[in-house]
């Protein structure tokens, strides 16, 4: 088949029709149209939670297109009110307030503003590694020069500063709890907040530590700064909690926004940026907005997949992935793994060396054995698998990339 994609992605050749069985649950695994079977261990990037076609998503779905589709955001919807006060349910920010929106880099877009409109102030600190997504304020806050340049700064000044708007970026170093120190002693009254991913993604799989997601707290509360927290491929229950803040840091501390996608919809596309209600406050009248955002059918599929998530036991089955993978490896060890991050079932198998050709020869050479995955991080093998996998399937990655590796 001729692509007529813009050449955005490099594209593996597989043409993906359907999920491959009609598990009750969801599908673990798709169909491609030349009969090929694949395990989906990256689950549309980290997208489907509860599988492929899992039928009581589909069922809510269709009810919702059976009654409306989309709504000016001037008027309610059940669906739209019901799915903002589960995330201030469930997410960990009491009594927080949603803006729905239909993606990841629009969440983080609403967190930008809401923190410079909240705040008044014109630094956001981000990370080394940093991926928040594609637009022009969430590439500023991204780690890496090729998605930045040309558009915010330019390759000699992009490196630690780039500006956006009114605003600039100040990048440190991740998990490094003196550079944050550093950079609140030196500039602490011009900081709005401190933008994290409590596991990095597209990075390359790396958990924050405890004490330095609580440093990022204390630090932010004593400057009047906010914590802000990208939870868009770590959130929605993927690490056994509804975010990832919650399994390291527990419940004694909170952030202030919290921003979410992938998962959250069940593989239909929402974001969603939560915050504390007197911060949300800022939000006036046309200070933001989206047409599509919070579209009652986005809504329903968002409900749905926190209810299946629930009613399946899917949290502790998410919590389950990481140590079976660590009990695997220990028992059976692969000489050319160099590493294993992870928590839940955000997994990364770090590959080398020579560590970037070999990865993602590695992936592909997966794809020919059944198992789709992607390279993150230029050399880590990342399993974003529907939370339900667990032993068998891991297992069946494990001894593939073992047969790559080999191969
Ligand atoms: C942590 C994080 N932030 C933001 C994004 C961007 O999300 P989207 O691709 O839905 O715009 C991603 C996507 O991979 C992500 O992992």
């Amino acid at each position: 088949m001729q692509d007529q994609r813009w050449p955005t992605y490099a594209p593996r050749n597989i043409v993906l029709e359907g999920a491959a069985d009609d598990h009750p649950r969801g599908s673990l695994r798709v169909r491609a149209e030349d009969g090929r079977v694949f395990l989906d261990a990256i689950g549309g990037i980290g997208c489907c939670p509860i599988g492929h076609a899992h039928p009581a998503w589909r069922d809510a779905i269709t009810q919702q297109l059976g009654a409306i589709a989309a709504v000016a955001n001037t008027f309610w919807t059940r669906p739209q009110q019901q799915l903002a006060r589960r995330l201030s349910e469930l997410f960990g920010i009491a009594n927080g307030q949603a803006f729905l929106c239909n993606s990841g880099t629009e969440a983080t877009e609403a967190a930008i503003k809401l923190v410079v409109r909240a705040t008044g102030r014109d630094t956001i600190v981000a990370f080394q590694r940093a991926f928040h997504g594609r637009t022009l304020g969430a590439i500023a806050l991204t780690a890496k020069p090729e998605y930045r340049t040309p558009y915010v700064g330019t390759p000699e000044d992009s490196g630690d500063e780039p500006r956006f708007s009114q605003s600039r970026v100040r990048r440190l170093p991740f998990n490094d709890i003196e550079a944050l120190r550093e950079v609140f002693a030196d500039e602490g009254e011009r900081i709005a907040a401190v933008f994290l991913e409590p596991i990095q993604g597209e990075g390359g799989i790396f958990p924050a530590t405890k004490s330095f997601l609580l440093e990022a707290r204390e630090l932010c509360s004593r400057h009047g700064a906010l914590l802000g927290l990208d939870e868009i491929q770590s959130g929605s229950g993927r690490t056994g909690r509804w975010t990832a803040w919650q399994s390291i840091v527990g419940d004694d501390a909170a952030p202030d926004v919290i921003w979410l996608a992938k998962a959250l919809g069940g593989g239909f596309p929402i974001g969603a940026c939560l915050a504390r209600p007197d911060l949300a406050q800022h939000m006036r009248p046309g200070t933001h907005g989206s047409t599509f955002g919070g579209n009652p059918l986005a809504c329903a599929a968002a409900l749905a997949t926190l209810r299946i998530i629930e009613e399946e036991g899917l949290l502790d089955a998410a919590a389950a992935q990481w140590p079976t993978l660590q009990r695997l490896a220990a028992e059976r060890p692969i000489a050319g793994v160099t590493e294993l991050r992870g928590c839940g079932a955000m997994l990364g198998i770090q590959i080398g060396p020579p560590e970037e050709q070999r990865a993602k020869a590695v992936g592909a050479a997966l794809s020919d054995a059944g198992v789709l995955t992607t390279v993150c991080g230029g050399h880590t093998l990342r399993l974003l698998f529907p939370y339900r996998a667990g032993a068998e399937e891991l297992s069946t990655v494990w001894e593939a990339i073992r047969g790559a590796l080999a191969s």
